[in-house]
């Protein structure tokens, strides 16, 4: 049961959770589910940190969709930006809406408003996870493939917030899962850590390499992310020397199953981590991908708030 609890990272998710939202997402997208309205006199809060447009966007539309009102607040101009503290900010909050759904620079922030908010809170976006990505992200490889358990997801890119979401995900669901990062970018220790002892729960396989070409083999899923992530601007430079050789390309997909499908969060930095021939070739999935986030996040406000 999901009702009235807070996502802040795909660890507080069980198996059984994230199948109910799959769940939940199918029946979403058919005609019946369209009429589906649980958040009737509802308000769910936008915090947001950092730019959006996707997050933004579809928790907006979607909270709207379910028969709620969403409220955007952009940090800059809440009374947080004169001083009042952010345990206050969460305080308020809980007196008028019904959920938070949080985009943070930091991921204390968005676990300190959990800490003082009475009402769920979803995190959209912080420095260490990305979960309501990751979970869009598997939904879309279900519809895509049939099915998701024993495939072979492999990202190419920074072991950043997005990565760290997917392999806490995949390892959970039984992905197996391979990542190729340049030295230094890799994921860090604490999450491998738990990932590993998913993937001995679940049978998944986790690897880690330094090398994108052994990282893609066989393939049945390439996935990327930006090299320079919100907040990471001021390494522009010396992000792009050591990324050079982690672009996925039409040369990359051909180490990979034919049928290997192409995904990415958006926004994309064309000709960096993804040339164009490979973003609107055959086997990218990526605005199937963008859509999904809307219809995998109704389901998980349904489920927390209905
Ligand atoms: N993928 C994603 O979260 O996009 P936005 O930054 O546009 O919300
Ligand atoms: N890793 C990227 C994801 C954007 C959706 C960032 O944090 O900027």
């Amino acid at each position: 049961m999901l009702y009235n609890r807070d996502i802040l990272s795909i660890n507080d998710l069980t198996v059984e959770d994230i199948e109910n939202i799959f769940r939940l997402t199918d029946f979403l997208k058919t005609e019946e589910g369209k009429a589906h309205k649980p958040l009737l006199g509802k308000s769910v809060a936008l915090y947001f940190e950092k730019p959006s447009t996707r997050t933004r966007v579809s928790f907006e539309v979607g909270v709207f969709q379910l028969g709620g009102q969403a409220i955007y607040l952009d940090n800059k101009s809440l009374q947080i930006s004169r001083g009042e503290t952010l345990a206050d900010t969460a305080r308020v909050l809980s007196r008028y809406v019904n959920c938070i759904v949080a985009r943070t620079l930091k991921d204390e922030t968005v676990r300190e408003l959990a800490k003082y908010a009475d009402i769920p809170v979803i995190n959209a976006l912080t420095n260490r996870e990305h979960p309501c990505q990751a979970l869009g992200d598997i939904y879309t490889i279900k519809e895509k493939l049939g099915s998701y358990r024993g495939i072979k997801f492999s990202y190419i890119g920074d072991g950043n917030n997005v990565a760290n979401s997917l392999l806490l995900i995949t390892s959970k669901l039984g992905i197996n899962f391979s990542i190729a990062s340049p030295v230094g970018y890799e994921i860090k220790d604490d999450v491998k850590d738990t990932a590993i002892k998913y993937a001995k729960e679940s049978g998944a396989v986790v690897e880690f390499h330094n090398n994108p070409e052994l990282a893609v083999k066989d393939a049945d899923i390439i996935y990327t992310d930006v090299w320079v992530s919100m907040g990471d601007e001021a390494e522009e430079e010396k992000r792009n020397r050591d990324f050079q050789n982690f672009r996925v390309d039409s040369r990359l997909l051909k180490l990979a199953k034919p049928t290997v499908k192409v995904m990415h969060c958006l926004p994309a930095i064309r000709g960096k981590e993804i040339t164009d021939e490979v973003m609107d070739g055959p086997n990218s999935i990526i605005f199937d991908q963008a859509e999904n986030r809307l219809h995998v996040q109704k389901a998980i406000l349904s489920l927390i708030l209905g």
